[in-house]
């Protein structure tokens, strides 16, 4: 059973997964107005991992008998200086994400709440592949500096990220094909 405080905290961290999938589908149009396929495609997969994690901490939420509550998501920026200026802000975006992963495991441990501390473990370590393949983005785009070549094939590589459902975890665990069916 979630302590109040401990429903409340993991409700903010929904709300700031739901943020980041906003923030990088923002930045995926940035780039789709761009014509860099590659990279708007990337921010997409992006956004869509954002949408599982904020899914999965309110699956936990409720599974464990929490009450899922839904502030307004704020709107993100719509205009950055260079693509550049993006990764610089996702790689930052996700060094914040990790301190509000960290400080939710710090509430756990103080509440000496072992089942939410297990939880968080996960975000934790997505926390570490999220800050390495950001910051990795990061110091590639920069040492293409202004060669369009090599934009270009950065676009491009980029472009080969596949989406991946985490492991065991089922977006639409209620019947979704007769749902889906039932609406046409
Ligand atoms: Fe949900 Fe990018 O951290």
């Amino acid at each position: 059973m979630l302590s109040s405080r401990m429903n409340d905290a993991l409700n903010g961290q929904v709300n700031a997964e739901l943020y980041s999938s906003y923030l990088y589908l923002s930045m995926s149009a940035y780039f789709e107005a761009r014509k860099f396929r590659g990279l708007a495609s990337w921010m997409r997969v992006q956004a869509g991992e954002e949408l599982v994690h904020a899914m999965k901490m309110y699956d936990y939420v409720v599974s464990t008998g929490g009450r899922a509550r839904f502030p307004a998501v704020d709107a993100p920026p719509f205009e950055w200086s260079s693509p550049l200026n993006v990764f610089e802000n996702v790689y930052n975006h996700e060094r914040k994400v990790t301190g509000l992963i960290n400080a939710l495991m710090d509430m756990a441990m103080a509440e000496k709440d072992s089942n939410t501390q297990a939880f968080l473990k996960w975000y934790v370590d997505e926390q570490v592949e999220e800050e390495e393949s950001s910051g990795g983005a990061l110091n590639k785009i920069r040492a293409a500096g202004t060669d369009t070549k090599a934009i270009q094939s950065f676009d491009k590589d980029m472009g080969q990220r596949k989406f991946k459902f985490p492991r065991g975890f089922v977006m639409f665990p209620y019947n979704q094909e007769t749902t889906i069916g039932s609406m046409k």
